[in-house]
């Protein structure tokens, strides 16, 4: 159960790091690594993950690979979709999913998602901008970023959006469908049918995002009319 135990630090480096020392736990699957701050919080890409805002969620989730049914490459989809549903039970802002792991509101980003192999196990670490206050965001991050609190003018009980969260999140792992999922995450897509500019490791393809594949993979056709296939990257511009 997703949740059965939440471990909660007042500060910690990054929740993800600190996940890590729970896998060797009889009852590691469903731990949730819970900080109210983190001195190096990190996002993809090895960028960092502005932590200092005691109105952020900052959580990791240690989930056992063997009892995972299938494609591990779907997690950063499958929680991103979790907080976009959470956010949505809790309020009444519309969310976008941005591929492969952001949670989008009003053209912003409020939450995104890192996961990382660690022996037999996922980490799925979460940062979810809630209460966040905006003159509290870093300068390069004050112009794309959004929290619940700006979006919604009110400041939003954390507990229940985690206990929803948690509900929710272990819905979709338990009744999985990746024709649903898929469906869903076309429903909710920030991409589908614009086009967009995406680096691949060091290259950027340029196309209209045109459909999702089953493994979560993003279909683009490109400029030169090519359908390009894209399993890992980055949407660096959407139009
Ligand atoms: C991204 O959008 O690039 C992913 C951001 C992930 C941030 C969360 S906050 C909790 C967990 N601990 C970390 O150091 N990172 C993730």
């Amino acid at each position: 159960m997703i949740g059965h135990k939440v471990i909660t630090f007042d500060e910690v480096s990054s929740t993800n790091d600190l996940a890590k020392e729970f896998c060797n736990e009889v009852d590691s699957n469903g731990i949730v690594i819970l900080a109210n701050k983190q001195n190096k919080g990190r996002g993809r890409f090895e960028r960092r993950w502005h932590s200092s805002d005691i109105g952020g969620v900052y959580l990791s989730i240690i989930l056992a690979a063997t009892l995972i049914n299938f494609d591990p490459k779907l997690l950063p989809l499958i929680a991103a979709y979790a907080v976009s549903k959470t956010i949505e039970q809790i309020s009444d802002i519309k969310t976008f999913i941005k591929w492969p792991n952001d949670v989008i509101v009003n053209n912003k980003k409020v939450s995104g998602v890192l996961v990382e192999k660690y022996k037999n196990f996922y980490i799925v670490g979460i940062g979810v901008n809630l209460n966040n206050r905006k003159e509290n965001f870093p300068i390069d991050i004050k112009e794309k970023a959004t929290s619940l609190f700006i979006e919604g003018g009110k400041v939003y009980n954390k507990e229940i959006f985690l206990k929803d969260f948690f509900s929710s999140f272990e819905s979709v792992l338990e009744s999985f469908n990746s024709l649903d999922l898929i469906k869903e995450i076309k429903k909710k897509s920030y991409t589908l049918g614009k086009n967009v500019n995406i680096k691949v490791a060091d290259k950027n393809i340029f196309g209209k995002v045109i459909d999702f594949a089953n493994d979560g993979s993003l279909l683009i056709e490109s400029t030169d009319g090519k359908i390009e296939y894209i399993n890992s990257g980055e949407i660096v511009d959407v139009n």
